[in-house]
């Protein structure tokens, strides 16, 4: 991964940045020996380093035992028991997945991620005739989104396959002790997976609650592992400010914000990286939004969102900065074919390769919206695979910590989502 804050010196210094540098290493540290507020959700951490193989090779038995059951497994969860699942498979998975007809891996589904009884109606009719099993994320058990679904799928996967079958097709991935769905998991004897006690939902997608389900899609939870692994000593707290991406990351934000950037777009030019993209909105805005403090972190996709959205952060209210996530290589190669006819007068891009035009169109981009008074960060991987996704969790989650504490607030807690609970709890009751 490689991180370039080049293009927001018009608007921060040089200096500004080294200025933060004492500040940084403080609250790096602060991660490190666990003397910050949350401290006691600080598991996170070190877990690339410290997730056993046998850890990983019994997950990967409960998801290759899943496959032989399944064609289908249903993944119900919420928040930060979903989200970096979903941003894991949908960053490695082919385009038209669901529509691929030689998977060979099941598909899986979400849900427990809406009350939206039109969404779980259309599930359930979907998965009528075919062989499914459910992994029911919930730390709580008592979340109302997952939980009513839950009791819809285990309903359902009850009546086809009995509770024997049930047993064997329903996986819960919750609280070693504690909790709702610790009860019901061993009152009907499902496997089980641990959520450590002291990493929270947002950060939780290299503990079962993320690497369960990447692994039944099939893909590769050990390089996944490797990928944060080696972030994770790359932000180490003994590696030098200026050699520590996450540091950088968080004082190049926290300098922006000083200046009145109270917005982070984080913008792809692959939609591969939309749900990523949606797991780094809640890691950011979940740990960073409090006490009226916080840069709202908001997301793009490019090139569609430059026929939309492109016109506000080229010219709208300026307060705003982006952070460009940029793939070097794709996957597969197209080339743009020649038109005798030439009628669309797009020949001056024929013979060129679809991907050489994206990355024309993202440096354009780049040069527009930092002329237009948008500062700049650019992060760079390679290649969408499992070790450049694990690698940029890591990163994302190391500046999230490192960041948050510099905002002064406690980045691990979330009391903000409560509120709405109370109001609708109050009204169900009525
Ligand atoms: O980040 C968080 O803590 C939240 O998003 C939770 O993960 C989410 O509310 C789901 O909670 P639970 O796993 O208890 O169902």
């Amino acid at each position: 991964m490689k991180l370039s804050i080049e293009n927001i010196h018009k608007f921060v210094s040089k200096n500004e940045i080294s200025a933060l540098k004492p500040n940084v290493e403080k609250c790096l540290k602060m991660l490190h020996d666990k003397t910050g507020a949350g401290n006691d959700f600080l598991g996170w951490v070190n877990l690339p380093s410290q997730i056993s193989q046998s850890n990983i090779a019994d997950i990967q038995a409960a998801a290759d035992r899943m496959a032989e059951l399944a064609d289908f497994v249903v993944v119900i969860g919420i928040g930060g028991s979903y989200l970096g699942a979903k941003s894991v498979i949908d960053a490695l998975s082919h385009s038209f997945h669901n529509l691929c007809l030689d998977r060979k891996h099941p598909t899986v589904i979400f849900a427990g991620q809406n009350i939206s009884e039109d969404y779980t109606y259309e599930l359930l009719e979907t998965l009528k005739g075919r062989r499914i099993a459910a992994v029911v994320i919930s730390k709580s058990g008592t979340t109302i989104e997952p939980g009513i679904t839950f009791r819809l799928i285990k309903k359902y996967i009850e009546n086809i396959y009995g509770a024997d079958g049930a047993r064997e097709r329903i996986v819960a991935v919750t609280d070693k002790e504690r909790g709702a769905m610790n009860i019901i998991a061993r009152q009907n004897g499902y496997k089980m997976f641990v959520i450590p006690d002291d990493v929270g939902g947002r950060f939780s997608v290299l503990t079962p609650v993320g690497l369960l389900p990447v692994a039944i899609a099939g893909f590769d939870i050990k390089k996944l592992v490797e990928g944060a692994a080696d972030m994770e000593k790359a932000t180490d707290a003994t590696v030098a400010f200026e050699q520590n991406p996450a540091c950088i990351y968080a004082a190049a934000r926290n300098a922006l914000y000083n200046k009145g950037k109270y917005v982070e777009i984080l913008a792809n030019f692959n939609p591969k990286l939309h749900s990523f993209a949606e797991w780094w909105k809640q890691l950011y805005g979940e740990s960073e939004g409090k006490t009226g403090k916080g840069i709202f972190p908001a997301s793009v996709d490019f090139t569609t969102d430059l026929h939309s959205l492109g016109q506000y952060i080229q010219d709208g209210r300026r307060m705003l900065f982006e952070t460009v996530l940029n793939v070097e290589n794709s996957k597969h190669e197209l080339t743009v074919p020649f038109d005798e006819e030439n009628t669309d007068g797009l020949n001056f891009v024929a013979c060129k390769r679809m991907d050489q035009i994206n990355k024309c169109a993202e440096q354009g981009t780049i040069l527009a919206h930092v002329d237009g008074g948008v500062p700049n960060i650019h992060i760079s991987i390679p290649q969408i695979d499992e070790y450049n996704t694990g690698n940029l969790i890591y990163f994302f989650e190391k500046s999230c910590g490192i960041s948050g504490y510099m905002l002064g607030i406690n980045p691990f807690d979330q009391p903000g989502v409560e509120t709405y609970k109370k109001n609708m709890f109050r009204l169900l009751k009525q």
